[in-house]
């Protein structure tokens, strides 16, 4: 959407196994046109070959990929062939084009377990989990790459916890099966008769004891892309010698669990039930960024707060009570 806004000719590439096509509708009603769709798997390197060939794609930003911290612990081969199988078939089909320019979407989790809190940039990966290994990795074979052949240009953006929903309501998160990251858990359950909420452990090392994360508007964590394409650009472009570079993309602020459960009671209105569980197998207590490079770098000083991102990611949620179906509905 803000590719389009932008005056970038956007194709996306997506197998629809975690959204719906109905996207596309929505983003034609906030952008005022559609991007270009084509329906497979990113790890189908020929097709992607191939329409980077038709459509004469200049620049890939790659976000296909699992993401649930939980989840990759139970299912670690799934997450080793779709995020690690899908960037390698993705550049596989860039090399054997002219395409070399590459904006990745790693994660803020590859530094794992850590006292050194707002983290830079330059703190050691410590994943903790498979989904933040896939990151880490994926970050490795891309600044890999980059040594064996400088004509490629990299950016890897580590998001921390990106959430929320553009302003207008209309385009936001739609998991097709029950959400797990925490705001949309506490969005849905507030819809319920009886809200109810587990937190995933109470005895952090942390001024409440719950998980403190790094919440970020999904319409900054956008802008970031935008800057990422043009910092690829730009002459003087890459690090350490490199045509490659990372920039940690959070607001810098922790947010407790508790915290963000009672933001949302004061913004929906309705009190929660809280439960306290077990600790998730691969969390860890806290991780917030240092923001210092992006604003450096990409040029990212002003975040949309908190509250917005809550309010937002409620906003969306109560102006489709039926998700994207609806919008596919109206449009049939
Ligand atoms: C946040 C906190 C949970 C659900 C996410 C993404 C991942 C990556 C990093 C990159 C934790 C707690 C959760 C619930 C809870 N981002 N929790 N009850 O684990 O930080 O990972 O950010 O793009 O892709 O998934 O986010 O929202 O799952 O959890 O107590 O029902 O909320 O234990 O402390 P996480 P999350």
């Amino acid at each position: 959407m803000s590719l389009l806004d932008e005056g970038h000719d956007v194709v996306i590439v997506d197998n629809l196994s975690n959204s719906h096509r109905a996207v596309l509708d929505a983003i034609q009603l906030v952008a005022g046109r559609s991007p270009y769709f084509e329906e497979f798997d990113v790890c189908d390197t020929d097709c992607v070959a191939e329409i980077i060939r038709r459509y004469h794609c200049d620049a890939v930003i790659h976000f296909a990929a699992m993401k649930h911290v939980g989840e990759s612990t139970r299912i670690p081969l799934d997450y080793y062939g779709c995020n690690i199988g899908g960037l390698t078939s993705l550049l596989s089909a860039a090399q054997a084009t002219e395409l070399r320019k590459i904006v990745f979407s790693s994660s803020g989790s590859v530094y794992g377990s850590t006292d050194r809190l707002p983290i830079p940039e330059s703190h050691p990966h410590n994943p903790t989990n498979p989904y933040s290994q896939t990151k880490s990795v994926s970050e490795r074979i891309l600044r890999d790459l980059c040594i064996s052949d400088p004509s490629w240009r990299v950016v890897a953006l580590r998001y921390f916890n990106p959430a929320g929903a553009h302003e207008s309501g209309l385009l936001g998160e739609w998991c097709l099966g029950p959400p797990s990251n925490l705001l949309p858990v506490v969005v849905e359950a507030s819809l319920t008769e009886h809200p109810r909420v587990t937190v995933h452990g109470d005895d952090f090392d942390t001024p409440d004891g719950s998980g403190v994360r790094d919440y970020i508007h999904v319409m900054d964590v956008a802008a970031s892309h935008l800057a990422a394409l043009d910092l690829l650009d730009s002459a003087d472009f890459g690090s350490d010698g490199l045509p490659y570079d990372v920039f940690n993309v959070g607001r810098g602020h922790g947010v407790s669990v508790f915290e963000l459960i009672k933001t949302m009671e004061n913004i929906t209105g309705r009190s929660f039930r809280v439960d306290v569980g077990p600790r998730r197998a691969g969390d860890v207590a806290a991780l917030y960024g240092d923001t210092t490079k992006a604003a450096t770098g990409l040029g990212l000083t002003d975040y949309r707060d908190f509250r917005t991102i809550c309010e937002d990611a409620w906003r969306f949620r109560t102006h489709n009570p039926d998700g994207y179906q609806a919008v596919a509905a109206d449009r049939s």
